[in-house]
């Protein structure tokens, strides 16, 4: 906390009271809060206990704090109340982005805002999550592990956690020993580490489109040139637009989500994920895989990576228990094939190791923790999520929507009609407090202007009315 050294003409006070009061606004100090005791606020901006007084005692007429006794002061109930001119919910959201990153960057940010119905939030609802059983086993294996429990886990990584990964890595064709195994922080760390070892600056990678928009950014900030080659619902990416760009291209990796790729959800056929291998690795061209909601299929069969097809060790196979887990545990992985050991050394050299403690969990989850039971749980829940938000969008979005079906997974790509603006769409849904991802996010070439995706992770009985209001919105967004 810092006061503005010039004056600006208000007595000290309020300048000290204008500064509680945008720690408040800004969400440092929450509705409840207890806010610092006059003499430490007065040591740390260096003013004089009267002035703080007299900030905290201006503050209180105006209702914006309330002093308890024997307490201290603390934020009250009224706090969005508290500037001159009050903040509605449509100022507070009305975006202003303009350039992609811009996008990028606020569909993120609302992703975790509690005050929006999250129908963009690519993450899995916390409420069908093993919070309580994660948690007992994280204290027990801190225990046990003591001192060990808070040192560096250097990567590869804990060897417990990578011989549970190596089992369960069988049940999507891969064969691979603890010692193929790369623990990471997170999925999007993989596949950071995956471009890394295997392209330069200037390189060109070809993947799937539309795609996760956040592997585009990724592209795009690393100074490779991303060469969208387009897939289908039905297919995946298609091999026939792939061998022609790499008949034309100098190709680095081509980076694909074949199981219920993000946005469009759908299953890559096996058959085509063999073709695919084999053609890359008939050019040496390696491919990144990214396996994240493999475990999340509405069917009896957990599907193969393409990483099963496998004879030249050129396929990258990243994943995490992001979408099935804990998203905030951030542990992933890797099975790097030949870049195993360059993407190890490039792992060290960025933040030597993932966390230590939610690898020791993650062990003993998937040793003991039931990962199965609770995956067929949460696969029942995801799939009549996602029924019920396909029958609402059918329901009330504009003539002429349609919309993929997804096989796995929680996400819904809607196509509206020519001409519907998506991002018009996103800025009016926020105006009513609903979150949505724009599609033209999911290209870097202005593509998927009348798309949007949604999510069913948080089905509820809110949802419904919010997608009727989106659908009333959907039909102005021209
Ligand atoms: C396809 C895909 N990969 C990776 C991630 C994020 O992975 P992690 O949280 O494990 O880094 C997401 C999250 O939305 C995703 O959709």
């Amino acid at each position: 906390m810092a006061l503005a050294t010039v004056s600006d003409g208000r007595p000290l006070y309020e300048r000290v009271g204008g500064e509680i009061v945008s720690l408040i606004e800004g969400g440092t100090f929450r509705v409840g809060e207890r806010l610092p005791s006059i003499r430490q606020l007065s040591s740390k901006l260096n003013v004089s206990i009267n002035t703080v007084m007299q900030a905290y005692a201006v503050l209180e007429d105006r209702r914006v704090i309330q002093a308890r006794p024997q307490s201290g002061y603390y934020v009250c109930p009224r706090a969005p109340e508290i500037t001159a001119e009050p903040v509605s919910a449509n100022q507070r959201f009305r975006a202003t982005a303009v350039t992609f990153s811009d996008l990028c960057q606020q569909v993120i940010r609302n992703m975790m805002n509690p005050e929006l119905l999250p129908l963009a939030s690519a993450v899995p609802n916390p409420q069908h999550l093993p919070v309580d059983k994660l948690s007992r086993i994280m204290a027990a294996e801190l225990r046990r592990f003591g001192p060990q429990s808070i040192s560096y886990m250097m990567p590869p990584g804990s060897e417990r956690l990578r011989t549970q990964i190596a089992k369960r890595s069988l049940l999507y064709g891969v064969s691979v020993t603890p010692d193929e195994v790369l623990i990471t922080s997170g999925c999007v760390e993989a596949v950071h580490l995956a471009l890394r070892a295997t392209c330069r600056a200037g390189d060109t990678i070809a993947v799937e489109s539309p795609f996760y928009f956040n592997f585009l950014q990724l592209i795009a900030e690393m100074g490779l040139k991303a060469l969208e080659i387009p897939s289908t619902p039905k297919e995946g990416i298609s091999i026939e637009a792939l061998s022609y760009a790499i008949e034309n291209n100098k190709i680095s990796a081509c980076l694909v989500i074949p199981n219920f790729s993000n946005p469009l959800g759908n299953l890559m056929p096996e058959e085509r994920k063999r073709e695919l291998v084999q053609l890359l690795a008939s050019r040496e061209i390696p491919l990144i895989e990214d396996d994240i909601y493999g475990d999340l299929t509405f069917g009896q069969q957990r599907p193969f990576a393409a990483k099963s097809h496998d004879r030249k060790g050129l396929v990258i196979y990243c994943s995490s228990f992001s979408k099935t887990l804990a998203p905030g545990y951030r542990v992933g992985w890797a099975i790097g094939g030949r870049f195993q050991d360059e993407m190890e050394r490039l792992k060290m050299m960025t933040n030597l190791a993932a966390a230590s403690p939610t690898q020791l969990a993650l062990a003993e989850f998937l040793a003991t923790g039931g990962y199965d039971h609770h995956l067929r749980a949460i696969r029942r829940i995801y799939a009549k999520n996602l029924s019920q938000l396909s029958e609402a969008v059918a329901r009330y979005f504009p003539e002429g929507t349609r919309m993929s079906r997804p096989g796995g997974g929680f996400m819904l790509w809607v196509e509206m009609p020519e001409g519907t603006d998506s991002v018009k769409l996103f800025h009016r849904a926020l105006e009513h407090r609903i979150g949505i991802t724009p599609g033209s996010i999911f290209s870097l070439s202005g593509k998927y202007r009348n798309y949007i995706r949604l999510s069913s992770a948080f089905w509820d009985e809110r949802s419904e009315r919010g997608v009727e209001t989106l659908g009333r919105l959907a039909r102005d967004a021209k």
